[in-house]
């Protein structure tokens, strides 16, 4: 059985976290811009095969679970001990960076190598999970593994397609996953002792103070809708102004009052955004017939992204009547905010301030410890993103920071192996 060390021995090795950071960032779509990895994609499985080969040499058992997610896993010495587990995602936005979520997954299968080159046992088993499609996807889910491990992936949810006619359940049977045993197979409150993510930060905090690690405090909920606004399709040149059902003037009011909205109406952050948008038949000398975009508000707290979506609604009903448009909103996700225990604070805190200097700060990303609050403690540690840049080429944290990242994740690991009591 492990016994705490006095100096502590699982120090990452930064040249073989880089080597893998780097080469995950070959198995991308070259026709598309920065690194892309779209989840159900050659790249996407191409990536998995290698991961899964790495895990492997690390000494962990490797499966692929009900919804696709591959799952690393090394036994424990106490066995009713329930598994710790650590996990983010390797699929990317469309011209993403190499960085948000790899470094997760990267992380775990390092300090599972550093266990093995140490001959540690932990008491608990650790599963080093890479969940299938975090990011938001063609299918209008993002977190679909997590979803998926927690029970949250509905059959209405697996129905759905994507432009080009795949439907998810396919999607998921595609990269090893059997969404027929999702529900019995899904993970409840208490079979997992604790969840925990590295992350970068994405945002500007840790860079602005100085700062080598934060240890986040909570992570924000993100409602997400399709608006479609239906107008009337004519000609540009012969139809007076008068007697026009433009969709795309309908539409960006409503774009401009989700910005008024999130901008103006609160004091607590929360933001909102349009940041997929469609004109048809977009010609330039045809009136707009109609417009789909899709919008989503984040905030720590749930009550207000209802308040302002309720407020968004009313307005949208507004602008329905007055220019005589038809305008459709459909729930597409919900994840709710969550907040880390205080506790698991802490310790993650204890374990950053003896590996850096360390601050707490709330995560405006959504990850897939979103879902996995929902079954389990869950604590984040994130390392600074230059300039604050993430989900586009420029992504970049240093390796050493990415390193420094990865050793306070192994003692927090440790510390909670050998203290932590069962809470649920
Ligand atoms: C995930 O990266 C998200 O915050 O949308
Ligand atoms: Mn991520
Ligand atoms: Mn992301």
């Amino acid at each position: 059985m492990f016994s705490l060390t006095i100096s502590f021995n699982l120090h990452p090795n930064q040249e073989r976290i880089q080597n893998n950071i780097e080469m995950l960032a070959t198995m991308v779509d070259q026709s598309k811009p920065g690194w892309t990895r779209r989840p159900f994609t050659s790249w996407y499985k191409e990536g998995r095969a290698w991961l899964k080969q790495q895990m492997e040499q690390a000494g962990l058992q490797v499966s692929i679970d009900a919804g696709g997610n591959l799952i690393g896993r090394l036994s424990g010495s106490e066995e009713h001990l329930k598994p710790i587990m650590i996990g983010s995602h390797t699929d990317t936005v469309t011209g993403g960076g190499r960085f948000d979520g790899i470094i997760g997954v990267i992380a775990g299968i390092e300090i599972a190598r550093r266990l093995q080159e140490t001959g540690t046992t932990l008491r608990h088993t650790l599963e080093i999970v890479d969940f299938t499609a975090e990011e938001p996807s063609e299918f209008g889910i993002s977190t679909i593994g997590s979803r998926s491990m927690v029970g949250n992936l509905t059959a209405e949810m697996l129905e759905r397609t994507d432009q080009t006619g795949l439907v998810l359940d396919e999607g998921i049977r595609m990269i090893g996953g059997n969404p027929d045993e999702i529900y019995e197979t899904a993970r409840k409150t208490g079979d997992v002792s604790l969840y925990l993510e590295l992350h970068i930060e994405q945002g500007p905090v840790l860079e602005q103070n100085n700062m080598k690690l934060g240890v986040v405090t909570g992570i924000v909920g993100i409602h997400r809708y399709r608006v479609i606004v239906e107008g009337k399709p004519n000609h540009a040149g012969t139809t007076p102004m008068n007697m026009r059902f433009d969709a795309l003037t309908g539409a960006s009011e409503l774009v401009l009052e989700l910005e008024n909205l999130c901008k103006f109406t609160y004091s607590d952050p929360v933001v909102g955004t349009v940041g997929k948008f469609t004109n048809e038949p977009n010609g330039a000398n045809v009136i707009p017939g109609r417009v789909i975009f899709e919008l989503e508000v984040r905030s720590i707290d749930s009550e207000i992204i209802e308040n302002i979506m309720s407020s968004f609604s009313k307005y949208a009903a507004l602008v329905a009547a007055k220019r005589q448009l038809d305008i459709s909103l459909d729930n597409l996700s919900k994840s709710d905010s969550i907040r880390v225990l205080p506790d698991v604070q802490d310790k993650i805190a204890a374990a950053c301030s003896a590996t850096g200097k360390t601050q707490y700060l709330p995560s405006g990303a959504g990850h897939d410890a979103n879902q996995l609050a929902s079954i389990a403690p869950v604590g984040m540690i994130f390392v600074p993103s230059r300039e604050g840049r993430s989900h586009c080429p420029e992504e970049w944290t240093d390796f050493a920071e990415v390193a420094l990242g990865v050793e306070a994740l192994a003692r927090a690991l440790i510390n909670f192996d050998q203290d932590y009591i069962e809470r649920r």
